[in-house]
């Protein structure tokens, strides 16, 4: 190929995203722990939407997803006009990189921040900047110490994957108050759901004009393999995502079934109670074994080991065992596995094999 041809700057340094594993050579049994799924898949009503979708294949989908944004706005109480939906909240991260960082522009995000904010920011030629956390939370002192004029963007998970943890809506404000005048501040609600009671900043948002929010249906609505997230933030920006927005970018099959997911907030509020129950069982489960973990919000937590080599031991004992968990290397947690709460049976599971590998040591 001749040398003229080249990539823009900044893709060759983007490291591929890996998934969680699905598979393990030579056992069928398989429990796949390792991204953040949901065990009890999406809502019963949303199912059927699925399969009745096929008899409209042929049809191009709605371009403006009114029907999408209405449900969404019932739900949550929001103003239609102000949601716009993409293909995974990816999409919407990454639609707010091409419309608001370029070259020269710097992308802040925390330190065990989403591995999505690095990639899609240097996809765009910005500059991504890692900034420090605080025993693996959200530091906004920090934050708001490393904004300079150049600051377009800063993402911050809330709660934060793959740590599990997150901050109070005081600190989010103070997060929002203190940004530079040109900047953007993105919350990530992809574990909002998980959160009791929580408005995932809808609030802070609501009064200001630098804040927009994102969501997706792949954690507790069960909807991860469909691929369909939306974004909610003041009107202008939101005009301005929908410029670059591909006309057809979610199709019928996703628009709908999403509809009849977030209708159902019944199996929401069954599957956020279940994932409590076993979330707060699995850690305590762990700790007595010398395992720890900080509190988690979401639908996983974040276990530590000894060491990076402990760590890795496990993440193999596990693997033979037929388990996969996350391991956290790319996310600088070396001597954590990230494992994602699964139904009693699997929670047991994880925990006893966990507690074998103990033993074993
Ligand atoms: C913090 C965070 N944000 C965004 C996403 C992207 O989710 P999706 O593109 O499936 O909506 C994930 C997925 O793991 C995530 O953990």
């Amino acid at each position: 190929m001749s040398d003229a041809i080249r990539p823009q700057p900044g893709i060759l340094d983007i490291a591929l995203y890996e998934g969680g594993k699905a598979h393990v050579a030579g056992i069928s049994n398989v429990l796949k722990l390792s991204s953040n799924e949901n065990p009890f898949g999406p809502s019963a009503k949303a199912k059927e939407v699925f399969l009745r979708s096929v008899h409209s294949l042929h049809r191009y989908p709605s371009t403006d997803h009114a029907p999408l944004r209405q449900a969404i706005a019932e739900v949550h109480g929001l103003d239609p006009e102000r949601v716009i939906c993409g293909c995974g909240s990816d999409e919407i991260i990454t639609f707010l990189m091409q419309a608001y960082a370029g070259p020269r522009d710097e992308v802040l995000f925390t330190e065990h921040g989403f591995l999505m904010y690095r990639i899609s920011a240097l996809a765009v030629g910005a500059t991504p900047v890692e900034v420090p956390e605080r025993e693996r939370t959200t530091d906004v002192d920090a934050l708001l110490a490393a904004c300079t004029p150049r600051t377009r963007l800063v993402f911050i998970a809330n709660p934060n994957n793959p740590t599990g943890t997150m901050i109070g809506a005081a600190d989010v404000a103070r997060l929002a108050a203190g940004l530079p005048p040109q900047a953007i501040l993105v919350l990530d609600g992809a574990y909002a759901e998980y959160v009791p009671g929580f408005d995932a900043g809808l609030a802070l948002l609501e009064g200001r004009g630098n804040v927009v929010m994102t969501r997706t249906f792949s954690k507790i609505y069960g909807l991860g393999g469909l691929r369909i997230g939306w974004g909610y933030g003041p009107k202008p920006i939101i005009d301005v995502l929908n410029r670059i927005r591909g006309p057809f970018n979610l199709s019928t099959t996703q628009l709908d079934v999403a509809e009849a997911a977030v209708r159902d907030q019944d199996h929401v509020a069954k599957c956020r109670a279940e994932n409590a129950r076993w979330r707060v069982w699995l850690a305590e489960a762990l700790a007595e074994i010398g395992v720890p973990s900080d509190t988690s919000m979401a639908n996983f937590i974040l276990a530590r080991f000894a060491d990076a080599e402990e760590a890795e031991a496990c993440d193999n004992f596990l693997q033979s065992q037929g388990l996969l968990v996350r391991r956290v290397t790319s996310y600088k947690l070396p001597h954590c596995l990230r494992i994602t709460i699964g139904d009693e049976a699997s929670s047991r599971r994880v925990a006893h094999a966990i507690a074998q590998f103990k033993g074993l040591r």
